[in-house]
């Protein structure tokens, strides 16, 4: 944390160019909100934490990034126990001070499992991945979906329904939940592009929805979320397109991880912060015919990919 002066006048960093980060981490963060259209601004403002008699700043608090449209603020920690300690106490008094701003600790662990969910970076290419625990069995799976299907026909009641779904990981979901739903109903797919690491690229649309969805009820039919990064922009893109109501029913909701707070309509479960495969979801493109939910873990390992202790 390169803390700038309490002060500072000049406007703060919000482009990778004029930032000077003070950690390689912090840039490939500020890449991964660049892709996914999250505006940000490096270390803008510093929270003074303590003061003296004579109200000089004893100790202060700046963290990494301020996420504009989410009202957030980030503190990145890659560091090792001891100093994360002191990180907290300061988070902690930072909370008393300062009760209505919102500010999140990404622990490295978060971090690098951030950038393994894409298939970068923190797992070793050769390193074997294996199904270590199954999380929700075919049959659990199919009567939550039962549930969730009769859920939506209930709130739907009267209306036609179009399920939007988003390529590949929802394919399972989809097919299961739209024979669950007793209305009338019409689905269609999309692709939006994936964070790869690249240092220029932002979310696109790699294949869009063949139907107009002005005017229409749409339900987005999401495998999981996990920052929800992903869903907030395509949330952006569709409500652009007028429709008479959008809502989104998710399978899996990683709510541990969640950088940007949406509502989800509906849920199947709730899952713990884990890499989960199986019934769709991918590690770079397997395990996605697996019957059931299951996490993932480097062979012979008792954690999560990519993890490591804070
Ligand atoms: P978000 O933008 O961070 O919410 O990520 C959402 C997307 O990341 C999902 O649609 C999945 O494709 C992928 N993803 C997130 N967590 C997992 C996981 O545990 N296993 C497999 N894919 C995941």
């Amino acid at each position: 944390m390169n803390a700038r002066p309490f002060d500072a006048r000049s406007p703060a960093p919000t482009t990778i160019e004029e930032a000077r980060f003070a950690h390689e981490s912090e840039e490939e963060f500020a890449r991964l909100l660049d892709f996914y259209g999250v505006r940000w601004q490096y270390e803008p403002r510093t929270f003074p934490l303590q003061r003296s008699d004579d109200g000089r700043i004893l100790e202060a608090f700046s963290p990494d990034f301020y996420l504009v449209d989410l009202d957030l603020y980030i503190e990145l920690t890659t560091l090792r126990q001891g100093l994360v300690t002191d990180k907290h106490r300061k988070l902690r008094r930072m909370r008393e001070l300062y009760p209505n701003v919102e500010v999140k600790l990404l622990y490295r662990r978060d971090y690098v499992s951030l950038l393994t969910k894409y298939g970068i970076g923190a797992v070793n290419e050769q390193e074997q991945m294996s199904v270590s625990e199954v999380l929700y069995s075919a049959s659990e799976i199919e009567r939550r979906i039962g549930e969730l299907g009769s859920a939506i026909a209930h709130h739907y009641q009267g209306r036609e329904l179009l399920l939007v779904g988003v390529l590949k990981g929802v394919t399972c979901f989809m097919a299961d939940l739209m024979r669950h739903v007793a209305l009338p109903v019409s689905i269609d797919f999309m692709t939006i592009s994936s964070y790869d690491g690249d240092r220029t690229g932002a979310v696109r649309v790699v294949q869009d929805l063949s139907e107009n969805i002005a005017a229409r009820h749409v339900l987005v039919v999401e495998d999981i979320v996990d920052t929800g990064m992903t869903l907030n922009h395509l949330l952006r893109q569709l409500r652009a397109r007028e429709p008479a109501s959008l809502a989104v029913c998710a399978l899996l909701d990683k709510r541990a991880r969640r950088l940007v707070d949406l509502p989800l309509d509906y849920v199947g479960f709730e899952i713990p912060d884990e890499f989960v495969v199986g019934y769709g979801l991918d590690y770079r493109q397997r395990f996605r015919n697996l019957p059931f939910i299951a996490t993932l873990r480097p062979e012979g390992s008792a954690r999560g990919p990519g993890t490591d202790s804070p």
